[in-house]
Order: C-alpha cells, then structure tokens, then sequence
C-alpha cells in the first residue's frame, strides 16, 4: 500500500504541469509578501545612511529619488503579489473543481460497474459519504490546503536564510520558539478535538430529533405531546449550546496563549537584535528587517495545527475513495454479441447458486425455454423465483453449470447486447426524477410519445395518466408528494 499522498499525486498525473504553475505562483505570491518588510529595511537604511547608502552604492546618489525609486519598487512588489494571489487562486481552485470531477465521475462509474452484491455487503450510505463527503474533503484541502502547506514551508525557509544572513546568534535566539509554539498547537489540538466532537454530535442529536417530530407533526399533535416535545427539543438544543460554550472556552484561549511564544521569538530579536545593532555588529537597516521578519516567521506556524488536521482527513478521504477505485469488479464483460434479435431460446443446464453467506438456493437447476414458449414459475415466497430472473440477467454470478441464451453461456456474452435484450417488469417499483414519459421510456431514450402512449394504452394506464394536470409531463416527484 502506497501512501495515500502519492496515490493522489498518481490519480493526478495528468494535472501534473497544472500543478507545477500553481506551486510556482504559490511561492512567487510568498516571495513578493515578503518583499515588503526587507524593503522598509532598504528605506531605514537610505533614511539614516543617505548619500552612503545600499542604493548610493548602486549608482542612485540623490536620497529623494532613492526613495522615489524604493517606492516604485514596493509598489511593483504588491502589485505582483496580487497578481500571484490571483494567479494562484484561480490555479488551485480550477485544479480542485477537475480533480473533484474526475474523481466523483470515476467513482460513480465504478460503482455502476460492480456486481449487486458488492451494494449488499456494503452500506449504499457508506458510497453516498464516498462520492459526497470524502471527495469534497478533497476538493477543499487541493482549493485551500496544498497552497497553505506550501506557503508556510516556503516562507519559513525563505525568513530562515535572511535571518541568517543577517545575524546567525538573533536567528538562533528567534528561532527557539519554534518548538514551544508547535507543541502548543498539537496541545490545543488534541484538548480541543474531544470537545469539538461532542458539539457535532449534539448538533446531530438536536437534528435527529427536529427531523422525526417535524415528520410526525401529526402524531404531535394527535396525542397532545406539544409540551413534552418542547421540553425536549429545549433540552437538546440547551446541550447544543453547553457544548460550543465548552469549547470556546479553551479554543478562544489558543491565540492569546501562542502569541506569548510569538512575543519570547519578537523579543529576542528587539533586545538582543538591538543590542547587537547598539554595539555596531548589525546594521540599523538589518535590525528592522528582523523585527519585522520575526513575527513573520512565527505566526504562519500557528496554522499548523489547522494545516495537520486538514491533511490527515484528506489523506483518509484519498484511502477510501482510492480503496473504492480499486474494488475489483468481479462480473466483467464478455466478448461476444448476442445477435440482435435473438431467437430467444433459454436454457439453465445444472445451475448452482448461492447468494453470499446464506443456503445454497439452486442445486443443479436445470430447465429449457424454446422461442415463443410462455412459461410460469410458481413457487412459494423465497423460493428462488425472482432469482431466476436475476441469474439470467447476469446480476449475479451463477457458481457451477451454465446459462444458455440461444445456446451461448451469458458470460461469453457483452452485457448490453442480451440485457437489452430483456424486458422485466420488476416487484419492487422504483420511479426515476422526470415525468411520466421520462419513466415509461427509461431506458429507451429514443421512444417517440407514440410509442410511449401505446405502451401506457397496453397496460391500461393511458386514462388515468391523462386525466393528471400535465398528464405524461407530470412530474413523478411532484405528484407522488401529497401521498407522503
Ligand atoms: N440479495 C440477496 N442476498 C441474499 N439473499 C437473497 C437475496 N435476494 C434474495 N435472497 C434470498 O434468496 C431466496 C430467494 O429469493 P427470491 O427473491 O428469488 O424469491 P421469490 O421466489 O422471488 O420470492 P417472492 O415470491 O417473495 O417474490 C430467499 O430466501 C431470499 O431471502
Ligand atoms: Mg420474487
């Protein structure tokens, strides 16, 4: 098993320029932020040292136009800092949206493909939290996350090698910190995380209840439970409340607390940064360069914590997304066509079938339908009878013998040349989103109304279907509401 990192990073080889030019405008973004605060160093330095200053140096000797000059240039700075802000944004966020496409439709097509049984043995909700839940996390950690972590790993190297420069003993001193401030995070981290628990789950308990009384209004309202309802939905919502106050409490205390290690890092570099600078071994200009460097340095590391959590709920999202993905499909396409149309004749030779961890159902079953034949199972409940049907449409896997669609075994067979084949009018109804049309014609997209009024006049449904308020255009859902 592969880290889920990498699997992402293969899943999104074609990306892969794409992802290039957005850590590229991530970090010039970084780069030009910075910018800024050396330059007021270059400004302290062109103030106090005047026609001897860095830029004299360069061949500008009169101090008005160095600084004229030095504001052009931060000028320059913030508009490229923009323009990669824009830049990187766009890039992330278009790189999250195709990711989360691709993958939702990979996913769901994955899903069409694998046998019933793998719906059975696993929870239909579980794929619902797949496809929704696990590639949104995705979706937000590429739009926001990737670009975090990058940003904090690139300005902290970049603040380090100019701290160095400048003074190794004031670097070293900022630099303690460091540790204090990530140990506090991860402390806050996991003190917090229990307690943030406890809010979602009261906010799921306060939903689950306002859900069940919201449909059964009517059972309220018969027995007169009004107040008992009240009284409960109170309570719920009072444990909603007493939750979130027992989390602000400690989470409004991580800033304030963090920032007295920000403060030790900012301190050190003011007093021994100032002392240095008093004895003549920093320069005026370096020294405000570190002043205003050192918080610049710090403070990214406080989303830290954010950062990890986000990554590790990623990281899981890609294992069962990817874990999906790789679900092997076990009744696979065969090669042949069935012709089209086909005679018709249906043959189960010594059929043998188990649904997965039950009974064996069919034990040689053996039986033969010729062209034209019209033939009836009967049989008890649970005898097998909708099984037959199931088997021949290959929903599931016969274990031994064959089955014969005009003498060639249906797993030889492309699935859509005999399924299309097949007409079954299933027990269980299920009606698709659309009108009425939609659901007579589905699976036959090019049914013209004709053909569709003919099939509902077959049935005996052409009259009532009329006399709806848009007939064959009315909206299943709408109509199938006031029943609910
Ligand atoms: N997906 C499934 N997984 C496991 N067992 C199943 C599954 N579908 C059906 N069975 C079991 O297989 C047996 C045969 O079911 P089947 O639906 O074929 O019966 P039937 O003859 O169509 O019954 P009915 O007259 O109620 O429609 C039953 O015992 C049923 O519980
Ligand atoms: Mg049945």
């Amino acid at each position: 098993m592969s880290h889920p990192l990498i699997k992402l990073i293969r899943y999104s080889r074609n990306y892969r320029f794409d992802i290039s030019l957005a850590t590229f405008y991530s970090l010039m973004n970084k780069f030009f932020d910075i910018l800024p605060e050396v330059l007021i160093g270059v400004a302290v330095d062109v103030i106090v040292k005047r026609q001897d200053s860095m830029l004299a140096h360069l061949g500008i000797h009169d101090v008005k136009l160095q600084i004229i000059i030095l504001g052009l240039f931060t000028g320059v700075t913030w508009i490229l800092e923009s323009t990669f802000q824009y830049l990187y944004s766009l890039k992330w966020c278009y790189l999250a949206q195709n990711l989360q496409h691709d993958m939702r439709i990979d996913a769901y097509s994955h899903i069409q493909n694998l046998e019933l049984e793998f719906f059975e043995n696993k929870a239909t909700g579980n794929m619902m939290a797949i496809i929704n839940d696990d590639i949104n996390q995705l979706e937000r950690f590429i739009n926001d996350g990737v670009n975090q972590i990058i940003q904090i790993v690139g300005s902290t190297i970049l603040i380090s090698i100019i701290f160095f420069m400048i003074s190794t003993q004031v670097a070293l001193l900022s630099f303690l910190p460091i540790p204090l401030i990530i140990i506090g995070v991860f402390f806050f981290k996991n003190k917090l995380a229990p307690r943030y628990l406890k809010v979602r789950n009261a906010a799921g308990d306060l939903n689950s209840k306002l859900n069940t009384n919201l449909s059964g209004i009517a059972t309220i309202k018969t027995y007169t439970t009004e107040k008992h309802e009240l009284n409960a939905v109170s309570q719920l919502s009072q444990g909603y409340a007493n939750a979130n106050k027992h989390a602000i409490i400690m989470s409004a205390a991580v800033t304030p607390v963090i920032r007295m290690a920000v403060m030790c890092g900012f301190l050190a570099a003011l007093i021994y940064g100032g002392i240095l600078t008093i004895n003549g071994h920093i320069q005026v200009a370096s020294y405000s360069i570190l002043i205003f460097l050192s918080q610049r340095l710090l403070w990214p590391l406080t989303y830290l914590a954010q950062v990890t959590d986000m990554y590790q709920r990623s990281m899981a999202s890609i294992n069962r997304v990817m874990g999906l993905l790789n679900s092997p499909i076990n009744i696979v396409d065969g090669a042949n066509q069935l012709a089209t149309p086909c005679s018709g004749r249906v043959e189960f030779k010594a059929v043998d079938f188990t649904y997965h961890e039950r009974e064996q159902l069919f034990d040689r079953l053996s039986f033969v339908i010729e062209p034209g034949e019209t033939v009836a199972f009967v049989g008890s409940t649970g005898s097998g009878k909708s099984t037959i049907v199931k088997l021949l449409l290959r929903l599931y896997q016969h274990q031994a013998g064959q089955i014969l669609i005009d003498n060639q075994e249906i797993n030889t067979l492309t699935m859509d040349s005999f399924r299309s084949q097949i007409g079954v009018v299933s027990q269980e109804t299920f009606l698709i989103d659309g009108s009425i049309a939609d659901n007579i014609s589905y699976g036959s997209f090019a049914a013209s109304r004709e053909q569709i009024i003919q099939v509902a006049r077959l049935v005996e449904a052409d009259q009532f279907i009329s006399e709806l308020p848009n007939g064959y255009e009315c909206c299943i859902v709408e109509f199938a509401t006031p029943y609910y």
